[in-house]
């Protein structure tokens, strides 16, 4: 039997709606959310997901700013614009697309965000507090994927879960979510990554398996086991003469050979990436929330 579909849009939709009664109490108080997202450069991918967090931004009802910088701008410019964000108390949530060129320190422009408005939740406090077990904000992607299990009826409580990736954006925060000692969680994690041999034994082995690898396909059939739930949290763009872009867009996982085999899995697009702007938007207001209550 072919495997249940499940829908990204449609759990964001849940979200959304969730969300517009927060925002509905703190317009209440005359308070807007506000989302600063800056980008250096013109990368397309990036591009195209800013312009989905801002149509998204609209739709809520959260203000949302981008700004631009020319892809030469110094790193001191783009520190100095991250210090007027953290002092502006128009914005709740500030965010800095990532890849930045190979002229800027990365790292540098993350810990200059104030923690309080990380809403990516890349800053070293805020990764270190999930961690610990005492998150603030998680972050966007790895959310998305627990809520997607959740909500779908999927829990990975008392599950083995097998995460493929180790990224500080996917892998290793997932592994951090999905062990936390809380209902909904205590999931039982194993991390494969580049220097994992025999994938396929430890992928063979999952009761929910998540592709976050970044390799266009790589999970294949052979490579699960029936009944199981698999994420596929992958976004890759493959030549493709017969589109007018001249690429489509692939996850990390064999979905066509997939979706005959297992219980249910995600799609790539309509997927994982709805829900990591709809967790992005979830943060900015918990983010609001905190801040205003602080005042
Ligand atoms: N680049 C790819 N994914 C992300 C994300 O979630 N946040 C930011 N800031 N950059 C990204």
């Amino acid at each position: 039997m072919a495997a249940k579909i499940i829908s990204g849009q449609e759990i964001a939709g849940q979200v959304y709606a969730e969300l517009r009664e927060r925002l509905r109490r703190l317009q209440e108080r005359g308070i807007v959310p506000g989302l600063a997202m800056v980008r250096v450069g013109q990368d397309p991918a990036s591009v195209s997901y800013m312009k989905q967090k801002e149509k998204s931004c609209q739709e809520v009802g959260i203000r949302s700013e981008t700004i631009v910088f020319p892809e030469d701008t110094p790193e001191t410019r783009l520190l100095e614009e991250i210090q007027r964000l953290n002092t502006d108390p128009k914005f709740h949530g500030i965010i800095v697309q990532l890849p930045l060129p190979r002229h800027i320190d990365a790292r540098k422009v993350i810990e200059a965000i104030d923690p309080k408005k990380d809403v990516d939740c890349f800053h070293p406090a805020n990764v270190g507090k999930l961690f610990i077990g005492e998150p603030y904000l998680l972050p966007c992607t790895p959310h998305g994927v627990w809520q997607t299990l959740l909500r779908s009826g999927y829990s990975p409580e008392g599950k083995h879960v097998v995460i493929c990736g180790r990224s500080n954006i996917n892998g290793k925060p997932l592994f951090a979510i999905l062990i936390q000692k809380k209902a909904g969680a205590n999931a039982t994690v194993t991390v494969c990554h580049t220097g994992t041999p025999n994938l396929a034994y430890f992928t063979r082995q999952a009761d929910i398996l998540i592709a976050a690898m970044g390799a266009p396909r790589a999970i294949t059939a052979d490579m699960v086991r029936e009944g199981a739930v698999v994420i596929d949290v992958g976004v890759n763009r493959v030549p493709d003469p017969t589109k007018k872009s001249g690429f489509r867009l692939v996850g990390d996982t064999d979905f066509e050979a997939l979706v005959e085999k297992v219980e249910a899995i995600t799609p790539v697009p309509g997927g994982v990436g709805p829900m990591t702007v709809a967790m992005l938007l979830w943060n900015t207001v918990t983010a609001c929330e905190a801040q205003v209550s602080l005042r």
